[in-house]
């Protein structure tokens, strides 16, 4: 059996045969295919990349039907019972677990750059108290590039490697102190004796003990929940960090567009909708209603359930779920808690979602957690980004070391008025 898809246009009745690599045939071969000459040839139409791949990729395997997460070839459910998210990045970023004597150094150098120019505490204080902390996520990250301009040098692998670090390092200094102006609290500089997150939940709630001592569970639960948000394949902040980055544009500015896509509620902003149904619902007793009203159409959704890619129980979901009772062991259990595990019982056996597919997600239980280790909500995108950036920086250093990629530059099919001669502005209506 050829390997090989046979077209036969019938506009003109010639066939071609294409060839089939990897479960795809490439959108340029259909450029052979005219109607005459000077014709451009077939393109693919295909709005919002629902059916394209945009490149190839080893860092991570997402099978959505039968519910599997991998980076690097790893199970998520094995890097989150076994592993740090530090250990991941470098996972993620190399290729490869790192021996002891890598991530001692890996660990060090990321510590060594968690401090942040002065300037940069400066320009957050310009900011209103209410600013939205993504914002100024966002901000600050473009504002980064502008004291490392020779980080332009996106071509050079050592260059990078270094930009790579100082991001990852600083990714929790710029996220706590956004928290921390909307608070109106003195910025906590890092405390590099602590862990990664261990320090970032310094950064956040420390106030006037001299040495602040992380609880060691929900230290662990947000290592595990920043594991589990590290990559995620092609997905909307991904696909920008790889769309700007092929400008060559540096990775400050690269990361602060990807975070820029995360910042959407339709991206990094769902397990916020999640809060607020669980709010909205407000009692056990209510759930069967809520239900009957999400089957009835009206508009209600059920948050946190469904998903573009899985088809399946989100395996990150299955993590989560358990990591919420360790983490209400120390915090005391959230009590919206209750209402999504009836929510998950009664829409797992229910057939309107059966026939859906319709799982939880992993927005589902992240919230409820987030909000019991005393996280606002507006900061939950930002705790998404923080480990997202490793794998944004893993997506970016991939494209760019591709020779088959260039500059992500999409076709259109025009559809506006085709010629007309400009009007003088005495003559238009
Ligand atoms: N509650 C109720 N019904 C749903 C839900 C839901 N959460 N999700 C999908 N459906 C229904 C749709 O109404 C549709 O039903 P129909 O065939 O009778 O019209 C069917 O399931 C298919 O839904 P689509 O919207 O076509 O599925 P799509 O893949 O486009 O949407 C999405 C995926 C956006 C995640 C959707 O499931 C949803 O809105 N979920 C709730 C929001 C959410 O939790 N988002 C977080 C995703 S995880 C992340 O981004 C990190």
């Amino acid at each position: 059996m050829a390997d090989t898809i046979t077209i036969t246009d019938n506009r003109t009745g010639k066939t071609y045969e294409l060839p089939i690599t990897d479960g795809t045939i490439r959108a340029d071969a259909l450029r052979q295919i005219k109607v005459s000459d000077d014709d451009f040839g077939l393109m693919t139409y295909d709005p919002a990349f629902m059916n394209t791949a945009s490149c190839r990729s080893a860092i991570t395997f997402i099978d959505g039907d039968a519910g599997i997460l991998r980076y690097r070839g790893y199970p998520i459910e094995q890097l989150a019972e076994s592993s740090s998210y530090i250990e991941v990045a470098y996972l993620l970023l190399h290729g490869e677990l790192p021996n002891s004597t890598q991530l001692e150094k890996w660990t060090t150098e990321i510590t060594n750059h968690t401090y942040v120019h002065e300037f940069l505490r400066k320009a957050m204080e310009g900011f209103r108290y209410d600013a939205h902390a993504m914002g100024k996520l966002v901000s600050m990250l473009g504002a980064l590039s502008t004291f490392y301009p020779d980080s332009k040098n996106v071509r050079d692998p050592a260059n990078r490697a270094i930009h790579i670090v100082k991001l990852i390092a600083k990714m929790p200094t710029l996220a706590a102190w956004a928290h921390r102006h909307s608070v109106g609290r003195p910025y906590v500089y890092p405390d590099n004796e602590l862990s990664y997150c261990g320090n970032y939940l310094n950064m956040l709630f420390r106030m006037s003990e001299p040495k602040y001592k992380p609880h060691p569970v929900l230290e662990r639960a947000l290592d595990i929940l920043f594991i589990l948000h590290a990559d995620h394949e092609q997905n909307c902040s991904a696909n920008a960090a790889r769309a700007v980055g092929s400008a060559e544009t540096d990775p400050y500015c690269t990361l602060a567009a990807a975070s820029a896509a995360l910042y959407g509620p339709l991206h990094g902003g769902a397990n916020e909708a999640v809060l607020r149904m669980l709010r909205q619902i407000g009692d056990v007793k209510n759930v069967p209603e809520f239900i009957t009203s999400v089957k009835g159409g009206k508009g209600n959704r059920l948050m946190g359930f469904g998903h573009r890619v899985y088809k399946n129980y989100d395996p990150r979901a299955k993590v989560i779920r358990k990591l919420a009772h360790d983490v209400f062991a120390v915090t005391g259990k959230n009590p919206l808690l209750d209402i999504a595990i009836e929510l998950e019982t009664i829409a797992l056996n229910d057939d309107y979602f059966i026939k859906r597919k319709l799982y939880p997600n992993v927005d589902f239980y992240s919230g409820l957690i987030y909000q019991a280790m005393g996280f606002p909500v507006e900061m939950f995108p930002v705790l998404f980004a923080i480990p997202r950036a490793s794998g944004w920086l893993a997506q970016w250093q991939e494209m760019l070391g591709d020779n088959e990629q260039k500059i992500a530059r999409p076709r259109q099919i025009y559809t506006g008025i085709e010629i007309r001669d400009y009007v003088p502005m005495d003559k238009r209506g």
